[in-house]
């Protein structure tokens, strides 16, 4: 059950391989005015998984552009199959879309910004460095990647950037130190992030450990990086006999609601809480993908996100519809 969802047919216009395993995507909606969109914005694209209907919530790359959206899809052998869905379309393939959307609040009244890309993370990042530039900003963004071959939008970025754009390449030696970089940003900066969860992890206790107020940061993150390997595990509906199976390249939430338990939803990417579901009992390990919740609801383990968040073992959960409330 979700509020708002209007899809558009679209045509996919081009692609181009940015760098190993990282394939850009040009979308262009039948009815396309390049409107502008907020900063951070991202579209759903409805693809199809061993034969069933499902979603994929891609970012927006860069600031708007007169011939369609821009997104780029990393191909994950660990994903649920939205990238390898993706990676096999052909220019001229028909495709269903959302429009733009963005939960990505950016204040543009800070003195100084931060921005934060890890591997993939960069394409929300690339718009707000363009914005930021274009406003004369003081701006920095650290982008670590595993090295420079496979990075996506090295030279735009340092088009746009200059020396402010700092590359942290693994194979160079040189992993970003979030302590340090943290630590030398003058309060009030204001910091955007954008990388895996155990990153984000990382960013959130090095920004608080710097005396940075946590609402400063400012992330996204990708559902499809947890800390456990994408694998099947099961889900018990409490106070019934039924158990469904959650394969690895669906979500619990569409398992669920495709079984007819109806759960409210909305980003379907982790952010806006929406989906949550009391937990009753764990018997494995559950893999919290969300951005919504702290690290200490999620250590409690007493909510799931069911758009993005999965396990290991069999979880127990209380979707709280009724068969008597029908
Ligand atoms: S639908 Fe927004 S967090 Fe799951």
């Amino acid at each position: 059950m979700r509020f708002i969802e209007t899809w558009i047919p679209a045509t996919l216009v081009s692609t181009r391989d940015l760098a190993p395993g990282i394939r850009e995507f040009l979308i262009r909606p039948d009815q396309f005015d390049a409107a502008a969109y907020p900063v951070g914005s991202h579209i759903n694209v409805s693809v199809t998984i061993d034969g069933l209907p499902e979603t994929r919530s891609y970012s927006l790359v860069g600031e708007a552009i007169s011939t369609g959206f821009k997104i780029a899809v990393r191909r994950a052998d660990d994903s649920r199959g939205g990238s390898r869905y993706m990676w096999q379309l052909a220019p001229g393939a028909r495709l269903d879309i959302t429009q733009p959307a963005s939960l990505l609040a950016v204040d543009w009244s800070r003195e100084n910004y931060c921005l934060i890309a890890g591997g993939i993370g960069i394409t929300p990042i690339l718009g707000a460095a363009q914005a930021l530039a274009r406003r004369g900003a003081d701006v920095t963004l650290h982008y670590a990647v595993r090295s420079r071959g496979e990075a996506a939008y090295l030279d735009d970025l340092a088009g746009i950037l200059g020396d402010r754009l700092v590359v942290h390449a693994s194979d160079e030696g040189k992993r970003l130190d979030l302590d340090a970089v943290f630590a030398s940003l003058p309060q009030g900066t204001l910091s955007l992030f954008c990388g895996p969860m155990r990153m984000l992890d990382a960013a959130r206790h090095a920004w608080i450990g710097a005396g940075h107020p946590l609402p400063d940061l400012r992330y996204e993150t990708f559902g499809s990086s947890g800390t456990l390997p994408t694998e099947t595990f099961r889900v018990r509906l409490k106070g019934s006999d039924v158990e469904l199976e959650i394969p690895r390249e669906r979500s619990m939430l569409d398992v669920l609601n495709a079984s007819g338990h109806d759960v409210m939803y909305d980003c379907k990417r982790g952010e806006c809480g929406l989906c949550a579901i009391d937990v009753v009992e764990v018997d494995g390990e559950i893999d919290h993908r969300d951005v919504f919740f702290s690290d200490h609801q999620k250590q409690s383990n007493q909510k799931i996100c069911a758009c993005v968040s999965r396990a290991r073992g069999t979880i127990t959960v209380d979707t709280l519809l009724r068969a008597d409330a029908i």
